[in-house]
């Protein structure tokens, strides 16, 4: 349909995480109009979800120098490790302007910020708050500065549908279905200099993750469907230990922090046999693919569906002080981590790739600018250092700003002319029914999850490709429906699960996340390189 009401600004941002609201404070403070746009409420995407923390070199004798190794050992040979010294070089000033900005981080008795460990570093480098409640206090803290700006509009319930340009193939704004009341409702344009998107991953392509459900890679299928150019999907990062609930268990699975590991906690198999020592120099400590490999591994050899986390050497006052929201959480589901073990296997947790961007977070359609989760800035290669994603939205978001701000005192951010109507009705896109979500969710995580094979691969191929034709079939034969969220949610798995697919079974190797059984070994000779997909779909 036609967009039913247009409004106009000056930057765009989809999505209220740690990154699209920074972006949004530090364009305001630039003196530009801002928008921001978010699907659900303003706190319903993953920053709330975060336990560990924040990484950063803030803690005595640690360096960016060696949160750099730590990264590019993790990234498995394949970060750009320009971004990873941006991110680690002015992480730590970053956070401090998070506190400026009113997060409360835990502190010590002189004052100074607590830090954790998590897998894959070699110092205490884990900035926390509330205990595990990091991601919450820094979402409260971001909330709490936007909603004070009157001169920024926050538009909730707004789902976006797709890029607009102008002549130039240049970004003008965005059309978004509104489901609210009042002037803002149904489908809707904006018109913008500048877009951003920080929509977050795409975790709700599996059927168990860690993410919400809000997570359906919307930005990663805005921006192919946009021409723009994204890369490494295929390195998905799945966590190590995810509170196992059962083989049947769907959606948003609830997160046990490697922060527990960090401060002592033991992996265990059944026999309460600690398998993770002797595999690698930071036993439960490695980094986290090697970890979620190693339980997975366990899992079979043992026939079992998990594994198990061991922390009740902590006793009930640690964990009530320093893991109230997992200890509740597990508490929830029957589980008392103080005197039982808690039972863990892997789940889908980050999407390493994304919307190819630079350091300045600009995409290859000019004027559009992606950063957090639906970016790839090269900074996480084939496996993220836990605890490097807050901090990339943090730091990328405000180099975004600062190149808007720029551009725009440069006279190189003009109004731009858009079409709407024309714009939209050239971008219909087949909507599938809402119930393949669920279908596209289990092809996925049989074919597509932890291990994977051509064949596997080739057989999820196959059912998305079926489930394309349906939507196809459905189109023809009935009116299409008014787009619900649902149906467009639908639409943006259905896209970002096919490219992930087609990038996975042309990488031929295994490195960090991505685990081939047919290719079983790291292959630098051919495979040291970044696989980019278009909608037409990967090129090497
Ligand atoms: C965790 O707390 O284990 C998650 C941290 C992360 O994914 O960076």
């Amino acid at each position: 349909p036609a967009p039913g009401w247009t409004t106009t600004t000056d930057v765009v941002v989809v999505g209220s995480g740690v990154a699209g609201l920074t972006v949004a404070l530090n364009v305001r403070k630039a003196g530009l109009r801002a928008v921001v746009v978010t699907k659900a409420m303003l706190d319903d995407g993953s920053t709330r979800w975060a336990q560990g923390g924040i990484a950063a070199a803030l803690g005595e004798g640690d360096t960016p120098e060696q949160h750099l190794d730590d990264t590019l050992v993790a990234g498995a040979g394949l970060c750009d490790e320009e971004a990873v010294r941006t991110l680690v070089t002015e992480g730590p000033e970053a956070v401090r302007h998070l506190i400026a900005t009113g997060a409360a981080f835990d502190l010590d008795e002189d004052g100074e910020i607590l830090l954790t460990r998590e897998g894959g570093h070699h110092r205490r480098r884990i900035a926390h708050a509330g205990g595990d409640a990091t991601g919450a206090e820094i979402s409260r803290a971001l909330v709490s500065a936007v909603r004070s700006d009157p001169g920024l509009e926050l538009i909730e319930h707004a789902l976006v549908l797709d890029l607009l340009t102008d002549a130039e193939g240049h970004a003008a704004g965005l059309t978004l279905h509104v489901m609210g009341e009042g002037q803002r409702d149904g489908v809707g344009a904006i018109r913008a200099r500048a877009v951003v998107l920080a929509t977050g991953g795409m975790g709700q392509v599996f059927s168990a993750s860690t993410n919400p459900a809000v997570s359906t890679g919307d930005g990663v299928a805005l921006a192919l469907r946009a021409g723009a150019e994204v890369t490494d999907l295929e390195f998905v990062q799945f966590h190590p230990t995810v509170l196992w609930l059962g083989p049947e268990a769907e959606g948003q699975q609830p997160l046990v922090s490697e922060a527990v590991r960090g401060e002592g906690a033991h992996l265990v198999d059944a026999d309460e046999h600690r398998f993770m020592v002797g595999q690698h120099e930071l036993n439960e400590l490695a980094p986290r693919d090697i970890v979620a490999k190693a339980i997975t591994r366990q899992m079979q050899l043992k026939g079992a569906d998990h594994m198990y986390l061991d922390g009740r050497h902590f006793g009930a006052a640690m964990w009530e002080e320093r893991f109230p929201t997992i200890l509740a959480s597990c508490r929830s589901h029957g589980i008392d981590p103080v005197t039982e073990l808690i039972p863990v296997a892997p789940a889908a947790h980050h999407a390493s790739g994304g919307v190819r961007t630079d350091l300045l977070g600009r995409t290859t359609v000019p004027g559009l600018y992606a950063c957090g989760e639906v970016a790839c800035t090269g900074v996480h290669g084939a496996n993220r250092l836990a605890s490097n994603s807050l901090l990339e939205g943090l730091v990328f978001a405000e180099r975004i700003a600062a190149d808007l701000a720029a551009r725009h005192r440069a006279g190189e951010l003009p109004e731009r002319a858009v079409d709407v109507a024309a714009a939209r009705a050239a971008r219909a896109v087949p909507l599938p029914a809402p119930e393949a979500r669920a279908d596209i969710q289990r092809l996925m995580s049989r074919g597509a999850g932890v291990l994977r094979s051509a064949a596997s691969m080739a057989a999820t191929a196959a059912g998305l490709a079926a489930l394309a034709e349906e939507a196809y079939a459905h189109l023809a034969d009935e009116k299409p429906a008014d787009p619900r969220v649902e149906t467009w949610e639908a639409a943006n798995l259905h896209l970002v699960a096919t490219a992930l697919v087609a990038a996975a079974a042309q990488r031929a190797e295994t490195r960090g996340c991505h685990w081939r059984e047919d290719f079983p070994e790291r292959d630098d000779a051919t495979w040291r390189r970044h696989l980019v997909t278009t909608l037409a779909g990967p090129a090497g």
